[in-house]
């Protein structure tokens, strides 16, 4: 499946992609606040990497989505993007997106355009009614991405990610169908 936004191209992790996905995943700046440690090893980069390849092209296949971000006026590799269902029945259904760009494509704007994205397709094709992310409280640039979307806070676990040495606090921050299709109108 490919899907596009102004200035970002999306689809599904090939076996292909494995050198790109390796890219985001053991690069230290952008692991630094990430759930997990930069991964250095080729065979756990490769368990990871498999958890991610997604086959098949329909949306409502899977539970979770995960998609290679290009930049669309040079087809640059810009990151890793994902969807993970958290619950779904036929009255709506809770989806967590992710995002994790390579530091050159920081600072563009690219991560709240690609999150817009993921929360709208979370709506409009995925049959979700609630749409949340989650970040290291001390990650201030995925925090305001979260607010950009027009998520809001509901809430901070304390000491619940090992990162560094210590336990650090997690953010959660949620947006719903009726206030998302509030702010559109
Ligand atoms: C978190 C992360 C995705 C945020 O990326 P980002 O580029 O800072 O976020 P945005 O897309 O919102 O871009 C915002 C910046 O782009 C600037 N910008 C430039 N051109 C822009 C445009 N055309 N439109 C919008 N913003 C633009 C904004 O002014 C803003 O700058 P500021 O942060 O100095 O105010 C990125 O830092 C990252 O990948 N980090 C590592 C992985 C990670 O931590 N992921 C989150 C895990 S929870």
């Amino acid at each position: 499946m490919e899907f596009y936004s102004e200035r970002l191209n999306y689809r599904y992790f090939t076996e292909q992609d494995f050198e790109l996905f390796r890219s985001v995943f053991s690069d230290e700046k952008v692991m630094k606040y990430a759930w997990i440690d930069k991964i250095d090893k080729d065979d756990d980069m490769a368990l990871f990497f498999n958890d991610f390849l997604n086959h098949g092209n329909e949306l409502n296949s899977n539970s979770s989505y995960a998609f290679a971000v290009f930049v669309r006026e040079n087809e640059r590799f810009a990151g890793f993007a994902d969807i993970v269902i958290n619950c779904r029945n036929p009255n709506g259904g809770c989806g967590e997106i992710g995002y994790f760009l390579l530091p050159e494509h920081w600072g563009k704007g690219y991560a709240t355009e690609l999150s817009e994205t993921l929360v709208k397709t979370g709506f409009t094709r995925l049959g979700l009614h609630k749409m949340s992310a989650r970040c290291n409280s001390k990650n201030l640039k995925s925090e305001s991405v979260m607010k950009k979307v027009g998520m809001i806070k509901e809430g901070e676990l304390r000491k619940v990610r090992f990162k560094n040495g210590s336990w650090d606090d997690e953010k959660h921050y949620g947006i719903l169908i009726e206030d998302w299709k509030c702010d559109k109108q």
